[in-house]
């Protein structure tokens, strides 16, 4: 069965919480039981070497007298033991031989010879608990030459005191049990509570209500990082979902508008009749437009796989150059058509690694801007190997870009003249998609523009070869 934390915590805490009360008690009696050990015996010792000296100094001849004077002597030992006993809560008993028989005196306690088992006088020496008068009674037996004796203490109060304090804890250690797992429950109740507003707050965020956030929790501990963490991350969901969303919906408005206007132009085409030059013209046209259609698909297919990991970069080793010069020769004479001279600068021989159909990708939608852009001037590209980077360069002297769109130029759909744009074909993903290649090999890319004065595009690729 698996407990809840809650549980879990409430069970460590109690168990840890018993065990430290457990070991504490133990600790305690241990104690206590020593001391009070300990005080009956030092009073005991004290008695037995007061007996001793007091018996050898003038009662030895208890132990040979006989007649009169044997009972002056014994009734003078009564009265000394009476003397030195009666007041306190202690007795003695003595058994001194006297001619083979065994004569008893005893002191303190009335009749406390009585109360001694009839062959506790046959025991060992050593201590013993006994019970006299419904008291508790700690007494020591020894032996001398003269004869046997038990000196007795009292040692009820003590144990008294010990008796109470056992029951006492006997009530205490379940009662502190009570508490410490109700405590415990509701330390852990507190601790927890910030998890399950926290869990009832996840519930209500989904992808249609991604502006919900955890609620904040203010102190600064583990769990307060943790919904922060959480927090951040739904931002970052929120984020990626709302750019998809926006590029869904970029994406086929995009399609939809040269759709539309193919659409027309078939329908007039059904009603018209034509001649078939104008019918080779107008196929020409429409061919066309399904083939820039086709690259829009293409460009969303890219990023779309792109976004999602997806595409499969695919490095190999080949000649830098010969891949701008293709470029640059088709350039030459697409550049032709309009007053426009292109140069291609230090066309050296360049070995490079990376994925040779984004590269072509890549300095094909350059170009491609560069030739749209520029009705007039030139274009110059420039390729060099600068370090372990390779630099490429192009720059042309066409329209320019405002300052207060470059920073958005590399976004998806971007374009700085809608109307301009749809009038060159542009679909706003060419730059983005060079962004995502440039990346792709771990390289820059920056746009430099005046406006009416022309565009610089820098881009640099470290060489980073394979061995
Ligand atoms: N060489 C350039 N000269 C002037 N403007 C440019 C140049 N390159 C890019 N731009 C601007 O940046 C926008 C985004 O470029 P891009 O992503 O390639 O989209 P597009 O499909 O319009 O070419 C273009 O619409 C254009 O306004
Ligand atoms: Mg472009």
């Amino acid at each position: 069965m698996r407990l809840t934390i809650r549980s879990r915590l409430t069970l460590w805490y109690t168990s840890a919480f018993f065990i430290v009360l457990i070991l504490l008690l133990a600790v305690l009696l241990w104690e206590l039981q020593h001391q009070l050990g300990n005080e009956a015996r030092k009073v005991l010792q004290i008695e037995e070497n007061w007996l001793s000296t007091f018996i050898d100094s003038e009662f030895l001849p208890l132990r040979t007298l006989a007649g009169e004077k044997y009972l002056n002597l014994a009734a003078n030992l009564r009265e000394e033991l009476d003397e030195r006993y009666g007041l306190k809560q202690q007795f003695v008993v003595l058994l001194i031989a006297n001619h083979g028989a065994n004569g008893k005196f005893s002191g303190g306690l009335k009749g406390a010879d009585k109360f001694l088992a009839s062959d506790f006088f046959l025991r060992r020496a050593g201590s013993y608990n006994v019970m006299i008068a419904e008291r508790r009674y700690r007494v020591r037996l020894f032996r001398r030459e003269w004869g046997t004796a038990a000196v007795g203490v009292e040692n009820e109060t003590l144990w008294r005191v010990a008796e109470e304090t056992g029951e006492i804890l006997i009530w205490l250690v379940p009662l502190s049990a009570l508490f410490a797992i109700a405590g415990g429950w509701l330390m852990a109740k507190l601790a927890l509570r910030p998890v399950v507003s926290a869990a009832q707050a996840a519930e209500a965020i989904s992808m249609e209500n991604l502006k919900e956030r955890l609620p904040a929790y203010a102190d600064n501990d583990e769990f307060g990082a943790l919904v922060a963490t959480l927090n951040r991350m739904v931002e970052r969901l929120a984020e990626g979902v709302t750019r998809l969303q926006r590029f869904t919906q970029d994406a086929a408005h995009e399609l939809r508008t040269p759709l539309t206007i193919l659409r027309g132009d078939l329908e007039l085409a059904y009603q018209d009749e034509k001649t078939p030059e104008e019918t080779r013209v107008w196929v020409q046209k429409n061919l066309d437009r399904v083939i820039t259609l086709g690259q829009i698909v293409d460009n969303l297919l890219l990023l779309a796989r792109s976004d999602a990991g997806s595409y499969p970069i695919n490095k190999t080793l080949f000649r830098f150059e010969v891949i701008l010069r293709e470029i640059f020769e088709d350039l030459q004479i697409l550049a032709e058509e309009r007053a426009v001279a292109v140069h291609l600068e230090n066309g050296e021989p360049l070995e490079f690694y990376g994925d040779k159909l984004l590269i072509r990708r890549l300095l094909l939608n350059l170009c491609d801007n560069a030739l749209k852009y520029t009705s007039q001037g030139h274009i110059a590209l420039s390729l060099r190997q600068v370090g372990d980077v390779i630099e490429f360069i192009i720059s042309d002297t066409g329209i320019g870009i405002p300052a207060s769109d470059l920073p958005h130029i590399f976004d998806r759909f971007y374009r700085v003249d809608k109307s301009r744009a749809s009038a060159t074909g542009g679909s706003g993903l060419g730059l983005a998609i060079c962004k995502w290649i440039v990346d792709a090999h771990n390289g820059t890319i920056a746009v430099t523009s005046e406006e009416m004065k022309g565009t610089t595009v820098r881009v640099t690729l470290p060489l980073s070869h394979p061995f």
